[in-house]
Formats: structure tokens, sequence, C-alpha cells
């Protein structure tokens, strides 16, 4: 079992930074008109992908994780909202070019390469459409072993300082890319979901708690060094 698998099973659905307080005053302001196309990657076990879609806008969710996206359809249901899930992989995303308004991510990117799947998001997005992604960014030097360990075991493939990630939203094209939210530490949160679907008898599994435990003990020890930021950018010119 890997941290992800650990999400999956607990069924954990703001399983990001900042958690779903952070994603709904994000959200809180009206970004684009009601109908706007959005496209949340990596929706993990739905929660944003269902308050995206209680806005008013048209989702699309897309994850890797079967599991996932069986709890997140269900949750969806249980709230009569209709969402189109779809599994697939952020760095080859099964959409035409120009297919959105909006593209929605948070604590995804770092899992991915991230040139790559900041590449993805670009083209399916309209021309004047926006990125949106929440991410785990480093402070800092913790020093090479500890960023190893850091990546392996959250299984993360991009661990960047801010100036990095801008950079790699420049390459990638993105105008304006900016962060319009930073914070210096991950915050260890617990929130209650009523609609939260934990696989039966989870919680009780030792390996899981394992992983849990090692969890919070990354986010104590490396405190100083994990934080997080909310990265925009627009696609301007869909012609170049
Ligand atoms: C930390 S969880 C975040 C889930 C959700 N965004 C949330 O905030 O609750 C990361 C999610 O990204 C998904 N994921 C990881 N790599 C992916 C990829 N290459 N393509 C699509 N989804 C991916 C995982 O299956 C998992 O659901």
């Amino acid at each position: 079992m890997n941290y992800l698998d650990m999400l999956t099973k607990l069924g954990e659905a703001s399983a990001h930074p900042g958690g779903f307080k952070a994603t709904a005053a994000l959200l809180k302001k009206r970004r684009l008109p009601k109908g706007s196309h959005v496209l949340e990657v990596g929706c993990g076990a739905g929660r944003t992908a269902c308050f995206l879609a209680r806005q008013g806008y048209q989702v699309t969710a897309v994850d890797q994780s079967a599991d996932m996206l069986e709890k997140a359809q269900r949750r969806a249901a249980k709230a009569g909202l209709d969402i189109r899930f779809l599994k697939a992989d952020a760095e080859s995303l099964p959409f035409d070019n120009e297919s959105f308004d909006m593209v929605f991510v948070e604590s995804v990117t770092v899992f991915t390469k991230a040139d790559i799947s900041l590449g993805e998001y670009w083209r399916v997005l309209k021309k004047d459409g926006r990125l949106y992604d929440r991410e785990i960014v480093l402070f800092g030097n913790p020093g090479e072993k500890a960023r190893r360990r850091i990546q392996r075991f959250y299984g993360i493939r991009t661990l960047l300082p801010l100036p990095e990630w801008i950079k790699l939203l420049k390459s990638n094209r993105y105008a304006g890319s900016k962060t319009v939210v930073v914070k210096r530490t991950i915050p260890f949160i617990t929130e209650l979901d009523q609609q939260r679907e934990s696989d039966p008898g989870s919680i009780l599994d030792p390996e899981l708690l394992q992983i849990a435990v090692k969890n919070y003990r990354m986010l104590v020890r490396y405190r100083k060094h994990l934080g997080y930021a909310v990265f925009t950018g627009k696609k301007e010119d869909a012609s170049r």
C-alpha cells in the first residue's frame, strides 16, 4: 500500500493542502459564468467536482484511479448531480484541443511529470480559458536526501520551489502566470465529510495506520519546507 492507496481506501475527498475549506474559499468568488465547462483533473473522491457542479458549472472530472472514480460517482449520484466522470491520465487527456473554459486541479500535478501535464491542461483549454492548480511547493533547502525521501513516500514526481513552478507555467505558454495563494506550511487537516466512503475495516488496517502515522510525521518533520500555492494562468493565444 502507498500514500495514494491510503487516500483511496479512506475515501479522502479533500486530499489537498488546505482541505475543502481552502477550495470553497477559492471558488467563493464566481470565476466563470454558469454553464461554463470545467475540467477537474485528479478529482479523487469527488467533493470538489460536486461543489463545482453545485455552482452551476458543467463538470467533467477525471482520475487515474478506478476506485476513486467509483466513490466520486456515488457521491455525485447521491447528490443528484450530473457530472461526467472518466478514467484518464493527466499526462494524456482524452479530450480535443480547446474543450474547456477552466481546468481545476488540486494536488495532482505533483504526481505527474508536470511539464507534460501542464501542457495537456493548456491544450484542452479554450482560448481565454484559465487554469487553477493547487500544488505542494518546496521552501528552503531540506537537502537532497530529504527531498528524495519526501518524493518516495508521497510518490511525487515533481517537487519544486515557487520560481520553478512559475517558470514551468511560462514555458507551457500560460499568460500572466502567477500564484494567487501561497502558504508556507501544510496544515494537518481532519475535516468532517458526511459523504465520506471509507472501505470497510480500512481504519483498523495496520498497514494503512502505519502510512497515516508516517504522513503525520513527514508533515511535522518537513513543516518548514513543505507548503503550497495555487497557480493560475490564462491561455491567451491558442494559435502559437
Ligand atoms: C492527493 S489526491 C487529490 C485528489 C483530489 N484532487 C482532492 O483534492 O481530494 C491525488 C489524486 O490524483 C490522482 N492522480 C495521480 N496521478 C494522476 C494522473 N497521472 N492522472 C490522473 N489522476 C492522477 C490520484 O488517483 C488521486 O486521486
